[in-house]
C-alpha cells in the first residue's frame, strides 16, 4: 500500500499545468462507442479513472491504442455485444455512461450497477426515466441494469433534479434516437458542453449544452473524429485552493478562467488575489485568510467536487464559515480526518459549521474519497508538521502526477510504501 507524506509549512512557488478534464473524459470515452470510425482524443489525463473506463472499452472488444501521455486512440467496431459485467465496472461510477451509449448504438444494454465515490444514495431514477421517454423498457436483475428498445424515438424530458449523469446519459441515447429530443432541466456542466462538441464533431446534432434546455435532433450515423477534452476545472481549483491554504504565489496553466469563476469568486471573498489571464490564472496568498460561507449547487454555482478542499482552508481562515453540502446527502466523511489535524469542525446533516484555528498539525489521514483526498493534500500543506495521507488510490483515481506537481512548485511532498522505513521513523 502506499501512502503521500507532507511535511507542511512551504509556500508554493513557480508554475503547474492542468491535465484534461477527468469528468469530460469519463463521458467521452464511452461515446467512443457510438461512432462509425476512429475516434482520437487528445488532452486526456492519465489517471485511474479515465485508463479504467478505456479498459473496459478494450474488454468489451473496441481496440483501444495509447499514443502518448495524453492521447487516445479508439476504434470501437470490435464491441459486439452491449454488456458490462460487474467485474468490469464495479469500480466506476460514470461507468453508468456505457448504459446510454451502449442503448444509442445497440438498442440495448446490460450494465452492471455503477460504483465510484460513495457520498450517499446515488440513485439513477432521471437516466431510467430519460431511456424510457425514448422508447426503452428496464429491469433490474442479478445486479444489472437491462434497458432495451425495438427503436428509439426523440422525446420531452424534463429533469426532477439537474443530474450531471442522466443529462450525459440522455444526450447519449437521444444522439442516434429518430426525431428530436429535448431535456429541460439539464445539467449545465462544463464537461456536458464539452460531450457535447464532441458529439458534434462526430456528426451529432446536439445543441444548447450549457443551457438548461438541450436539443437533439438524430442523426443516422457517427464519423471517427479527433478531439481536444477540455482542461480540468476541479483539478484547477484544487491547485488554486492549495495555493490558498499554504500560501505562495502560482501561475495555474492550461485553464479555462470562466470555469473557475465561482471558485475564484470564493477565494477572493476569502482575501486571496487571483489574476485572469487567457488560459491560466495567477493566485497569491500573503495573509491570513477570512471566513466565509459556502453552498454548492450545480454548475454555474460553487462545484460540489471542490467543496471538501474549500472546507480544508476554511479550517484555518480567521472566524467561523459555514459550508452547506445541498447536491450530495453524505459529503463530510472527511470531517473526522480534518479534527486529526486539530481542525474545529462540526456537522449537521448538510451542515458544517467551521471554526478556524490558527494552525493545523500534521497527523496520520485517511483519503475518504476522491475530493476528500484533495482536501487532506491541502490541509496537509498548510500545516505545521508532517502529515501521513493513506487510501491514496482514491487520489490518484482523479489526479495526473498529483505529488510531482505539487512537488514542482515547492511542496515537500513524496509517495512512500508502507513498508518503507522512513514511513515507520514519520
Ligand atoms: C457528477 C460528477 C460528480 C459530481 C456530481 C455533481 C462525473 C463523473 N461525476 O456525478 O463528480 O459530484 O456530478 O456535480 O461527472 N440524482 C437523482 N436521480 C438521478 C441522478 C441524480 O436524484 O437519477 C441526484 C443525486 O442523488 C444528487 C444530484 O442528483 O443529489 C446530482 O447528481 P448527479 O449530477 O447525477 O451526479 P453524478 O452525475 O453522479
Amino acid at each position: 500500500m502506499e501512502k503521500i507524506i507532507i511535511n507542511g509549512g512551504n509556500k508554493l512557488h513557480g508554475q503547474v499545468k492542468i491535465s484534461g478534464a477527468k469528468n469530460a473524459a469519463v463521458a467521452i470515452i464511452p461515446a467512443v462507442i457510438l461512432s462509425d470510425g476512429v475516434c482520437r482524443i487528445e488532452n486526456v489525463p492519465d489517471i485511474q479513472d479515465v485508463n479504467l473506463i478505456a479498459q473496459i472499452l478494450f474488454e468489451m472488444g473496441a481496440s483501444v491504442k495509447r499514443l502518448d501521455k495524453s492521447t487516445l486512440e479508439i476504434d470501437p467496431k470490435g464491441i459486439r455485444e452491449p454488456v458490462a459485467t460487474y467485474d468490469l465496472v464495479r469500480h466506476m461510477r460514470a461507468s453508468s455512461y456505457l448504459m446510454g451509449a451502449l442503448l444509442g448504438k445497440f438498442k440495448r444494454a446490460e450494465v452492471a450497477l455503477p460504483g465510484g465515490c460513495d457520498f450517499g444514495v446515488r440513485p439513477v431514477d432521471q437516466h431510467l426515466k430519460g431511456f424510457t421517454v425514448l422508447g426503452a423498457n428496464h429491469i433490474v436483475e442479478s445486479g444489472m441494469i437491462k434497458v432495451k428498445a425495438d427503436k428509439l424515438v426523440g422525446g420531452h424530458v424534463y429533469l426532477d433534479v439537474v443530474s450531471v449523469g442522466a443529462t450525459v446519459n440522455i444526450m447519449l441515447a437521444a444522439v442516434k434516437a429518430e426525431g428530436r429530443t429535448t431535456i429541460e432541466n439539464a445539467a449545465k456542466e462544463p464537461h456536458i458542453v464539452d460531450l457535447a462538441n464532441f458529439l458534434n464533431s462526430m456528426g451529432a446534432d446536439v445543441r444548447g449544452a450549457g443551457t438548461d434546455v438541450i436539443k437533439v435532433n438524430g442523426v443516422k450515423h457517427l464519423n471517427g473524429t479527433t478531439y481536444s477534452i477540455i482542461p480540468d476545472q476541479i483539478e484547477a481549483g484544487t491547485y488554486m485552493a492549495a495555493v490558498a491554504c499554504a500560501g505562495g504565489d502560482v501561475m495555474i496553466n492550461n485553464v479555462i478562467p470562466k470555469h473557475l469563476e465561482s471558485i475564484t469568486a470564493k477565494l477572493r471573498e476569502m482575501g486571496v488575489t487571483i489574476e485572469e489571464y487567457d488560459d491560466s490564472v495567477r493566485v497569491i496568498k500573503d495573509r491570513r485568510l477570512r471566513r466565509c460561507n459556502v453552498k454548492t449547487m450545480p454548475h454555474p454555482g460553487f462545484p460540489t467536487d471542490m467543496q471538501p478542499q474549500i472546507a480544508a482552508i476554511l479550517t484555518m481562515a480567521d472566524g467561523t464559515s459555514i459550508v452547506n453540502e445541498a447536491v450530495w446527502d453524505n459529503r463530510f466523511r472527511y470531517v473526522e480526518e480534518l479534527r486529526r489535524m486539530g481542525a474545529e469542525i462540526s456537522v449537521d446533516g448538510k451542515l458544517a459549521v467551521i471554526e478556524g484555528v490558527e494552525q493545523l498539525k500534521g497527523a496520520p489521514v485517511k483519503a475518504t474519497d476522491l475530493r476528500a483526498g484533495a482536501a487532506m493534500i491541502i490541509a496537509a500543506l498548510g500545516a505545521k508538521g508532517k502529515t501521513q495521507i493513506e487510501d491514496i488510490r482514491h487520489i490518484e483515481r482523479g489526479y495526473e502526477d498529483v505529488v510531482e506537481k505539487f512537488a514542482a512548485i515547492g511542496a515537500d511532498i513524496k509517495k512512500v510504501r508502507s513498508d518503507d522505513p522512513t514511513v515507520k521513523t514519520a
